[in-house]
């Protein structure tokens, strides 16, 4: 898993990471969580079967495998098998891919990964896999560059499917009650968890079970990739040869504004780094940067749909997805379905330079004062340990907005000494501090838990800050055994992808003059996220120097006339891609999109709405959109008073409740 620290991309999403000077939070905007769902206890596979045939075909035990198909397909473009717990797509160099694919299938049910039971289908004949979904493992080949014909290296994307019907038994089972067991269904539910840089095969994993009920009371497939340059797609875009090596290089590079002696000597040391690490990516991967912008990812997505053989595509993207889907969109303008964008940029914006980063800042400090302090009072102390009173009188918004100032302030000119297990000595910085405190303002969910983390550092206990902050900065792990090292994450390929949108915007000829007064103006407007957000785009500076340019880049207007409109969900709160940026796209797309303003906290739609839900489920389901340009809807619960008029609080009050475990939770669902 990828290390997070600040939150980054826009969508930044999700999956949020790493770009370089900053340990990105991966832009991702989640929706719900859905358990990874491995090695499910089951029979043994032949006695399965045994009582699998007995049942159906009068006594005659066969030990053979037969009862399922043989996988990949002959006519499947994406080859898929199911999955196990180790499938991975076959290497490049492969001299025949689909030999070696298809040697990878295991055929033994009992070690693929199968989805949950959904509530109607109950368990028939000691089948233990009857009812329910199946992870499906392939990958689809495409043009490394679609621009040029005599170009014959090719990307493989890696692709991963959650099947709502799992996989059909033989005839026998096929043609019993449930006719589309083990079918594809109707229309697949295409994600993208943004970045640039978040992995869709990881999606799938976390969130497919989830997504799918929520957006089609479980009727439709969902299929995740790996972004060109990203995670299991290959090529893979890492320019370090270790994470240890990142790791090192982010101590120089990961310094906050604030907390630089001088601000000058900062920039120019993470200036001349970023060009040193451009430069490794160029020393490394040649020319691949050219073929990683936004419309080639695009043009990617539409080979998706068309080997999904859909003539038009329903998706559910978040985040930066939400900019791959406007691109798309107006590339592909017939082969619109049923699309939502969630957490909405406006992709113009990504044209400018620096326009990923000063374009997104807008509420980032609305969210921690009106949400994250504001609701905490709102809730109590019961339910918010900043909430409790210091003295007789009850904690005011402004004392506590004065108090976390000062505790801030006073960790930036002094960090905190911890200590902990896995690493030892142990320090709560004021870099770290503030991007955790901007991740978690993508979730709501993990506000009780930093709440009672930044209450006890308050008090000059480090224990919680230093269990919080740890596993967020570093990616290296040196439990594991060296050789053989695990592959380097990709996290440079964010920056890449920003940078060769950006191209073609002039530099300003004052050297770092303007970057200095860029990094001041953002952490001025924001100081959660201003430093994040700024270390994304920072290294665009350097790109044309390795690459001159892109193959292709999307200039075109965004209100083309679309098979469908599109469904945008912006939030009020949204700490990454403001609302502003969705009414602005809006606007441009016209009749071509509807818009529902979520008000709630957090990034994407994340902080449940039964509105928004009942709107989304009604255009992924039957198409219906709000004849309305916008429609108003309000999150159902209150942060910190989620379910408790359903759970007993007094379990909390027990010491059943674990802030690290919920911090943990909260650092999986962002994807980070
Ligand atoms: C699947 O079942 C497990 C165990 O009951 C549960 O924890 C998890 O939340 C379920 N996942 C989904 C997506 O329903
Ligand atoms: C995969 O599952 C097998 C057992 O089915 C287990 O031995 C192995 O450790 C698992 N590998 C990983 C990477 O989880
Ligand atoms: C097209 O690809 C070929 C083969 O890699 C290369 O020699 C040529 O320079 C490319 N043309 C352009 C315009 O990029
Ligand atoms: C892909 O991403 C997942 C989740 O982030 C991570 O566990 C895995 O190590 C990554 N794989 C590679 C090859 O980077
Ligand atoms: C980047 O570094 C190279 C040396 O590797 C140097 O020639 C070039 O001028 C540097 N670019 C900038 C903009 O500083
Ligand atoms: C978000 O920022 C905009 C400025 O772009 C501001 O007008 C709006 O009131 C802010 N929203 C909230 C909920 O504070
Ligand atoms: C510090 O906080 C930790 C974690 O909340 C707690 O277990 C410990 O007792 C606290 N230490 C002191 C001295 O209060
Ligand atoms: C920073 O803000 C000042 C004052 O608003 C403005 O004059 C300047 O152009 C801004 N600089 C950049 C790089 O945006
Ligand atoms: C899109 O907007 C441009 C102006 O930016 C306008 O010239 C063009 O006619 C519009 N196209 C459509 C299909 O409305
Ligand atoms: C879809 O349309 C059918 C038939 O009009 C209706 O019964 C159903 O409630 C609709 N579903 C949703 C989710 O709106
Ligand atoms: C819990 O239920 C009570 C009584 O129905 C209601 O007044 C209160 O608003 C509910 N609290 C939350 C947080 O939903």
């Amino acid at each position: 898993m990828e290390k997070l620290s600040t939150p980054t991309s826009q969508t930044p999403g999700p999956q949020p990471r790493r770009l370089f000077s900053s340990k990105a939070l991966a832009v991702l905007g989640l929706v719900g969580s859905a358990a990874l769902y491995h090695h499910l206890p089951s029979l043994s596979y032949e006695g399965f079967h045994e009582q699998y045939y007995n049942a159906l075909v009068g006594g005659t035990v066969h030990h053979c495998h037969s009862a399922y198909s043989r996988f990949p397909r002959a006519d499947d473009p994406f080859h898929f098998i199911p999955c196990t717990n180790a499938t991975l797509p076959p290497a490049l160099d492969d001299a025949d891919p689909g030999r070696s694919w298809a040697r990878s299938f295991d055929p033994n049910p009992d070690h693929w990964s199968w989805g949950n039971a959904t509530a109607k289908q109950d368990v028939q004949d000691g089948d233990p896999y009857a009812g329910r979904g199946i992870y499906l493992c392939g990958y689809l080949d495409v043009p490394l560059d679609y621009t040029n014909k005599s170009e014959d290296r090719i990307v493989r994307l890696a692709v991963t499917k959650y099947q709502v019907s799992g996989l059909a038994r033989g005839p026998v089972l096929n043609n019993a009650a449930s006719p589309s067991a083990g079918s594809k269904s109707e229309r697949t539910i295409v994600i993208e968890p943004g970045g640039p840089g978040g992995s869709g095969t990881s999606y799938v994993w976390r969130a497919a079970e989830a997504i799918t009920q929520r957006l089609s009371d479980s009727k439709f497939d969902v299929l995740g990739w790996d972004p060109r340059g990203v995670n299991t797609t290959s090529p893979a875009i890492a320019c370090f040869p270790y994470d240890a090596d990142r790791d090192r290089w982010f101590m120089l590079t990961g310094q906050y504004r604030e907390v630089s002696g001088s601000p000058d000597a900062q920039l120019a040391l993470t200036d001349a780094m970023n060009n040193a690490t451009f430069r490794a990516c160029y020393e490394r991967h040649g020319d691949l940067a050219r073929f990683v912008s936004t419309a080639f990812v695009a043009r990617d997505m539409e080979e998706i749909r068309k080997s999904l053989g859909e003539d038009e595509l329903t998706g559910y993207l978040v985040s930066y997805g939400t900019g791959i889907g406007q691109t798309w969109a107006n590339m592909f303008p017939s082969s619109v379905g049923r699309v939502i964008l969630d957490g909405t940029e406006y992709v113009r914006d990504h044209r400018l330079l620096g326009g990923f980063g000063w374009t997104a800042l807008d509420n980032a400090t609305d969210a921690w004062r009106d949400g994250f302090l504001g609701e905490c009072l709102n809730a109590g102390p019961k339910y918010c340990a900043l909430a409790r009173p210091r003295g007789s009188e009850p904690v005011s918004l402004q004392e506590l907005e004065i108090r976390m100032e000062k505790l801030v302030v006073s960790i930036s000119q002094r960090p905190v000494p911890g200590y902990s297990v896995s690493s030892g000595p142990s320090l709560v910085t004021y870099s770290a501090l503030v991007g955790a405190i901007y991740g978690a303002l993508y979730n709501a969910n993990s506000w009780p838990a930093l709440a009672q983390m930044l209450y006890e550092l308050e008090a000059g206990n480090s224990t919680l800050a230093t269990a919080f902050l740890e596993p967020s900065e570093w990616e290296y792990d040196p439990t594991l055994p060296s050789p053989p090292s695990p592959k380097p994450s990709t996290d440079e390929l964010g920056s890449l992808v920003i940078c060769a949108d950006s191209y073609d915007a002039p530099l300003p000829p004052d050297g770092l003059v303007w970057w200095q007064s860029l990094w001041a103006n953002m952490t001025t407007q924001a100081w959660i996220s201003g430093n994040s957000r700024f270390f994304n785009v920072f290294p665009c500076r350097h790109f044309t120097t390795y690459w001159p340019a892109p193959a292709e880049v999307y200039r075109g207007d965004l209100n083309h006339t679309l098979r469908s409109p599109v469904l945008l969900i912006a939030e009020t709160y949204d700490p990454a891609t403001p609302l502003r940026n969705g009414r602005r796209l809006l606007e441009e797309m016209g009749g071509n999109a509807r818009l529902v303003v979520h008000h709630g906290y957090g990034h994407s739609s994340r902080d449940k709405s039964s509105c928004t839900d009942v709107v989304a489920k009604a255009y992924i389901l039957n198409g219906t959109l709000p004849e309305e340009e916008e429609t108003p809807c309000f999150a159902d619960e209150k942060p910190y008073l989620y379910g408790v008029n359903a759970t007993d609080a007094r379990v909390r009050d027990a010491g059943a409740w674990d802030p690290v475990r919920v911090w943990r939770e909260h650092l999986r669902e962002i994807g980070s």
